[in-house]
């Protein structure tokens, strides 16, 4: 399974980016305005920090002027993905931006009809949004369930399914389960797939154990294991 990271935050995308675990970032509208930032000058930076698929989203709602930004925004770096929301105009968009070899990242999708509409249109990844649909009382996994179902049925179909509106640990771990191509994570869920209290607990015991014996292993030298004096 692959990590994105859903964040427009250059802080925390070079510390993520330093565990050698992220092999993109998603951003959106709503991220690039947390940010306080200039939408190419942030791009251009994530582009630099990540060399992986980096979505940056269309703002405009018609087909023409979504295909111009979308253009535009492929022009910024090499690995950026266009994103486009799922409607007939941002199909259409994806449609063409991919005939001409633009990936396209679909957003905003919230069913599997939606889904295949998507993949049909040439969409490198859909990005179904469980948290959103959980929200509303709907099972947000189970429409992951349903579109990896689906596509795994038409191997024609080479949209990658990508987790998105990702709110704990337990999405990361079913959408895995389910064989979701990717997640994309917020840095404190990512953060979050790290803890658990018995790790911390049996460090914690090793390391008191450890001092008692009075060892170090090497030294800023690079010495091998010794017994201190
Ligand atoms: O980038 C799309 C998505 O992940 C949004 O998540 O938390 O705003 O529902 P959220």
């Amino acid at each position: 399974m692959k990590f994105f990271i859903d964040t427009a935050d250059i802080a925390e995308i070079r510390d993520l980016a330093a565990t050698g675990l992220v092999d993109g970032i998603t951003t959106n509208p709503s991220l690039i305005a947390k940010s306080g930032r200039d939408l190419f000058e942030v791009l251009k930076e994530i582009c630099e920090v990540v060399p992986g698929p980096v979505s940056a989203e269309v703002t405009a709602i018609d087909f023409d002027d979504m295909l111009r930004e979308g253009r535009i925004l492929a022009k910024v770096a090499d690995n950026i993905v266009v994103k486009t929301p799922l409607t007939v105009d941002g199909l259409k968009t994806c449609k063409t931006l991919s005939d001409d070899g633009i990936k396209v990242n679909v957003t905003l999708c919230f069913s599997a009809a939606q889904a295949i509409l998507a993949a049909k249109a040439g969409a490198a990844y859909i990005s179904p949004f469980v948290g959103r649909l959980d929200d509303t009382g709907a099972d947000g996994l189970q429409l992951i369930a349903e579109i990896v179902e689906i596509y795994n049925a038409y191997p024609n179909f080479h949209t990658e399914v990508l987790v998105a509106s990702v709110r704990h640990v337990g999405h990361i771990i079913e959408s895995a389960k389910m064989g979701a191509d990717v997640a994309t994570i917020p840095p404190a869920v990512l953060r979050a797939m790290y803890k658990h209290p018995l790790t911390d607990k049996g460090l914690d015991a090793f390391l008191a154990d450890w001092a008692k014996t009075g060892q170090t292993i090497g030294d800023a030298g690079g010495k091998e294991t010794r017994r201190s004096a």
